[in-house]
């Protein structure tokens, strides 16, 4: 009997899910301007900006076949144009410098294909205000990858921010297409700075040749485009590899000194970390502990850093620790995790899908979560304060919901075992609730229903025999 009970269980799994990509966007249908005949419209991956600066940007694409693309920014005041050719090539990345900051261009990319076009804009000066937008993990869960994406391309921002996470595998390229698909809509007009998760497969290193062809990033840092910087207005940004040991590394010391040079930077007011595991966290995987051996919690705190951001746990939670406000962000698609232990030092705590809102301005940073609807679920506000030598971080306002608790925490899903590359050596996995095998109910069903059949046809055969 038990045979007969695993095998309905089994055939009632057995079903295979396929998600159709979703189409490029952002072509303009019509007739080819150039050779006068129909554009087909298909990219493989459709323009997007990346590594905003002052004074330059750059565009990535791919097109199906290997040829030359000709890409033309105008800038919307002047009207000066920059024009540059790629290829010929099916990747295709182009930087374009000696831009104008803070000056709006309209591009356009001329492909075989068609005609792709669209705004973007230079960062700007020390003084403007700016908003940015933060959110991570979202590896597959691509209904609710859309509808964060959605959300988030109402908001006026210059630029976002993923966690990590940001494929299921990213030694697997259908991953990161459908990524930049998804993203498509926001990526078309302002940069994406990411944030390296284990899913990227940075311990192994198995997917960062496509982390390094599909993106262009800064390589201010130790190691290329991984662990880099940037300044926007008056912040400055930073991003760490958390996947890798941090005691003694060559990212710890250089994360330091910056960090230090930065705090006597009289044009930088605002810092901000981004990192996949954070430093704190209420969620089932628990802090990163080589962030803390290597002494560099202290020196953000001593440093003046004004928040941290990390996903890692599928949670939203905003906390303080001796004056360190960090944000863990990881409910940007991935099944949501539950809040395990109500840390005394988190603020809020909810398993929830979100994105995060950053406004700032002078010396003030406002700061706001949402949920994929745009409804709001926290916020605080924040002045950054120089003592001498000494930065310091005051809270103007914010809100205080109380610590959430799940009432059904222990029937939620647990967080599936990370990727062997995920964990730090120095990581223990997180310890989880008993984890139900299936999912759902219904191959149970199905194989009780199953088994209820087989005994009935076993039962009438014995007494129609006996009869
Ligand atoms: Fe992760």
């Amino acid at each position: 009997m038990p045979y007969v009970l695993l095998f309905f269980t089994l055939m009632s799994q057995s079903e295979t899910r396929t998600v159709p990509l979703p189409p490029t966007s952002g072509g303009l249908k019509g007739k080819d301007p150039k050779k006068g005949g129909l554009v087909v419209g298909y990219l493989e991956r459709s323009p997007y900006v990346q590594n905003v600066t002052k004074t330059a940007l750059s565009f990535l694409w791919e097109t199906p076949t290997y040829e030359k693309c000709v890409i033309k920014l105008t800038a919307a005041s002047t009207g000066v144009e920059h024009t540059l050719t790629s290829g010929p090539s099916r990747h295709h990345e182009v930087r374009f410098t000696g831009l104008s900051p803070q000056t709006r261009y309209a591009y356009r990319v001329e492909s075989i294909q068609g005609v792709w076009a669209g705004t973007v804009e230079t960062a700007p000066g020390t003084d403007t205000p700016f908003s940015f937008l933060v959110f991570g993990d979202n590896r597959n869960g691509h209904q609710a990858h859309r509808n964060i994406i959605k959300a988030m391309t109402v908001e006026a921002a210059s630029f976002f921010i993923n966690t990590g996470d940001l494929t299921a595998d990213g030694a697997d390229k259908a991953n990161y297409i459908r990524f930049l698909r998804i993203e498509a809509p926001l990526m078309k007009r302002i940069p994406l700075f990411p944030v390296v998760g284990n899913h990227e497969n940075a311990f192994a290193g198995g997917g960062l040749a496509h982390w390094r062809r599909f993106f262009a990033l800064p390589t201010d840092g130790p190691e290329k485009e991984l662990v880099y910087s940037f300044v926007w207005g008056n912040s400055r940004f930073f991003f760490l590899d958390t996947n890798k040991p941090f005691v003694g590394s060559r990212q710890a010391k250089w994360f330091r000194e910056q960090l230090q040079a930065t705090a006597f930077d009289a044009k930088v007011k605002h810092i901000f970390v981004f990192v996949h595991q954070s430093p704190y966290t209420s969620g089932p995987h628990g802090p990163h502990q080589g962030i803390h051996e290597a002494g560099l919690v202290d020196d953000m705190r001593r440093f003046g850093v004004d928040m941290t951001f990390a996903a890692h746990d599928h949670i939203y939670e905003r906390g303080r620790v001796d004056g360190l406000n960090y944000i863990v962000t990881g409910g940007g698609g991935a099944p949501t995790y539950f809040v395990r232990t109500h840390k005394p030092f988190s603020i809020l705590a909810e398993p929830t899908y979100h994105y995060c809102r950053l406004n700032v301005q002078g010396d003030t940073v406002e700061f706001s979560a949402h949920h994929s609807d745009g409804s709001l679920i926290d916020f605080f506000t924040i002045k950054k304060v120089r003592d001498g030598d000494n930065p310091r971080i005051e809270v103007l306002s914010e809100h205080r919901k109380g610590l959430h608790v799940a009432p059904s925490a222990p029937k939620l899903p647990v967080p599936p075992k990370e990727s062997p590359p995920a964990q730090m050596e120095n990581e223990p996995e997180p310890q989880t609730l008993p984890r139900s095998r299936f999912g759902s109910p219904i191959p149970y069903v199905l194989g009780l229903l199953g088994s209820l059949v087989l005994i009935s046809a076993f039962a009438w055969s014995r007494l129609r025999r006996r009869r």
